[in-house]
């Protein structure tokens, strides 16, 4: 593996269809769902931003257009705020489109995330290492939930994944790894399995949706045969990976996570951001008070 140079890409696979979240998202792709008042989406651009990646990579599908437009330019509502003098509005409306320097991938057939990422193989460097954020997992966290892992992969000149600790009843929701330690919070990956059967899971330690990875990797999700949903996973690609004594490492990210892809994440996530919202956050505090008393009276 050659040296895992600076790393300025993220890729975003955005293609999944949301059906966990019908039918709010038969005509609205999931990552445009807002958090109090922006996408979920642009959260995690924001983050990978933020911790200094400065290309985005869209991996797309049908349906999800919304998305590019919502990076893009819109020049007829920012000449309605310009007329109405809104000029707060036209600067959000201006700082969301100038965000980013972005591609867009479609992926044809949704065949699971390993395919996705293998969709973003032309737009990568042989030697490039780039970073996948997956558009469910909002992380709040004092620094980029991204940026520690990295730090690592320069480090260690080796991939690194997103892993936090999840109960028992949910580790067959994820992707789990067998590590060992080698820092508080860092493991070297010994085994993945994806959506292990609880009995059979290495560990509570469930991937999450972070990932900083070598190109090499393109090789083998191509190998990958696809599961039994038909899906080509991205850990099954990782654990031939590891098999092959390539070295991959596994942190533990700090930081509150939603899965925004559930309706009780979501939920979370709005309750949780709205109370941290200048705008908003006093008087929602004001109200879930109001609510608490009133289904749980004393
Ligand atoms: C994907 C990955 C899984 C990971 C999860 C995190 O699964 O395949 O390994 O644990 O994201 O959100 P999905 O939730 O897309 O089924």
């Amino acid at each position: 593996m050659k040296a895992f140079r600076r790393i300025r890409k993220a890729i975003f696979p955005v293609a999944g269809l949301g059906t966990r979240f019908l039918p709010a998202t038969k005509a609205l792709p999931k990552e445009m769902l807002p958090v109090v008042d922006k996408p979920v989406i642009q959260y995690i651009v924001e983050e990978a931003l933020a911790a200094g990646l400065t290309d985005i990579v869209f991996i797309t599908g049908r349906g999800k257009e919304a998305i590019e437009n919502h990076f893009d330019v819109s020049l007829e509502l920012e000449r309605i705020l310009e007329e109405r003098q809104e000029l707060e509005k036209l600067q959000v409306v201006r700082d969301t489109s100038h965000m980013v320097h972005v591609a867009y991938v479609r992926q044809k057939v949704p065949q699971g995330l390993g395919h996705a990422v293998l969709c973003a193989a032309p737009f990568v460097d042989d030697d490039e290492p780039f970073a996948v954020f997956l558009g469910d997992d909002l992380i709040m966290a004092d620094v980029p939930a991204i940026q520690p892992l990295i730090a690592w992969s320069q480090e260690v000149q080796a991939p690194v994944i997103g892993v936090q600790s999840v109960s028992q009843a949910e580790v067959s929701a994820y992707g789990v790894i067998d590590g060992v330690p080698v820092h508080a919070g860092v493991y070297r990956v010994r085994r993945l399995v994806e959506k292990p059967p609880t009995e059979a899971a290495p560990s509570r330690l469930a991937i999450i949706g972070r990932y900083v990875l070598h190109p090499d990797i393109f090789s083998y999700i191509e190998a990958t045969p696809p599961d039994a949903r038909g899906e080509i996973q991205l850990t099954d690609a990782l654990q031939v990976w590891v098999q092959d004594d390539r070295p991959l490492y596994a942190i533990e990210i700090q930081g509150r996570r939603y899965d925004t892809g559930s309706k009780l994440g979501f939920l979370q996530a709005n309750i949780e951001l709205g109370l941290q919202h200048p705008d908003v956050g006093p008087a929602l505090q004001a109200y879930l008070r109001t609510l608490l008393r009133r289904i749980q009276p004393e």
